[in-house]
């Protein structure tokens, strides 16, 4: 539905974006997700008309909007710090662009009301702004930015203004809405736990060029370089060699620094010799008492640091002076390691293999 081709934007030396392209689904919530600086916002204001790209184009529903001003874009942009008119009632601010497109006031009370209903502030049309909790700002601006029911959303870092508890609850607040209306939604984060929650699709961008896009299982699950296996969510990175390729039913097996390992192999194409990197998760990884080390992938350790998270603990261990990171589910029940013990860790067979 949407179409970035082969975008280019700088700021005198600095590079903001280079070559970036992506397709964007009807419907769908997408999220550019990247650290500070690698061009979220200025990517999200090429789309909504309020940056011109050095090169490249926009498409929507197929029509090059690149010379379109923002209001004739059938874009809609939602503001980090909202934006809105201080001054001015909760319906005054929905129902703002609706009195700018000249709409009859009837029909704007009707569709401020319908606004107000979606976005649960039914009621409130009335109040002032600054009687309002900051999740509630966050939905005014939402309803201000659906009222004149845009083709796209564009929403750059929406609720980063909410303290964390109400930043988890608007998430699902606005991925619920966002089905509801069933509005293409671009959303921009540098949180990647936010960015996997609410999206159907994740675009992760670094140095302003796109890194991989993808559902968030698929990001996670198949990082295609390092930046992203390491970006989104904590892994345990090896450095290995392949020794031998196996067959359909034979793991291969690479040699790592941890001793060698057997590996499924799924699709990857890897070749003997060749040197890759064994992406594991921590919670992928099993800790168990200190014994003979005898089964497939593993190995004796020390616990160098435990954190108990309730839930889950975090444990650090020394194999062959590697340090690795393992999430433990429940622990409570499976029993807590202490800093010192000796253990044993079992790494598991189908770890992403990633080309170097
Ligand atoms: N108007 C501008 N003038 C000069 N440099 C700019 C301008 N806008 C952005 N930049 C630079 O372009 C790069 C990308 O900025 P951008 O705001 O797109 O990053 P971002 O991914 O949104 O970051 P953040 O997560 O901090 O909001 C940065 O190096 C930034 O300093
Ligand atoms: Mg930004």
């Amino acid at each position: 539905m949407l179409v970035l081709r082969e975008i280019y934007k700088s700021f005198g030396a600095v590079k903001a974006l280079k070559d970036v392209s992506a397709e964007v689904r009807k419907g769908e919530l997408i999220t550019f997700l990247g650290p500070s600086g690698c061009g979220k916002t200025t990517l999200l204001r090429c789309i909504g008309g309020l940056t011109k790209p050095d090169a490249g184009d926009v498409f929507l529903d197929g029509e090059i909007i690149n010379d379109l001003t923002p209001d004739k874009r059938g874009t809609q942009m939602c503001f980090q710090n909202y934006a809105l008119f201080p001054h001015m009632t909760v319906a005054g601010n929905i129902g703002y662009g609706l009195q700018v497109h000249k709409w009859k006031k009837k029909r704007i009370q009707e569709r401020v009301e319908e606004l107000l209903h979606l976005v649960r502030l039914d009621g409130l049309g009335d109040r002032p702004i600054d009687k309002l909790s900051g999740g509630q700002q966050q939905r005014v601006a939402l309803a201000r930015a659906l009222a004149l029911e845009p083709k796209v959303l564009l929403l750059d870092e929406p609720l980063s203004n909410l303290d964390a508890n109400l930043r988890v609850m608007m998430r699902a607040t606005l991925r619920e809405i966002q089905k509801r209306v069933n509005i293409t939604t671009i959303f921009v984060t540098h949180d990647q736990f936010e960015a996997m929650s609410i999206s159907d699709r994740l675009v992760v961008m670094h140095d302003g060029i796109v890194e991989q896009i993808g559902a968030p299982s698929e990001i996670y699950e198949k990082p295609s370089s390092e930046f992203v296996a390491s970006f989104v969510g904590y892994v345990n990175i090896l450095n290995g060699e392949v020794h031998n390729l196996g067959s359909e039913t034979e793991p291969a097996v690479i040699c790592t620094e941890l001793g060698d390992l057997q590996v499924l192999r799924s699709e990857d194409d890897i070749e003997v010799n060749e040197r890759v990197f064994l992406i594991v998760r921590p919670e992928t990884i099993q800790i168990g008492p200190y014994g003979e080390a005898t089964g497939i992938n593993e190995f004796k350790s020390t616990v160098i640091t435990s954190m108990y998270g309730g839930s889950t603990i975090k444990y650090t261990v020394d194999v062959q002076a590697k340090d690795i990171v393992i999430d433990q589910f429940d622990p409570s029940h499976v029993g807590i390691f202490e800093i010192g013990e000796k253990v044993s860790i079992t790494i598991p067979q189908n770890v992403h293999i990633l080309k170097k």
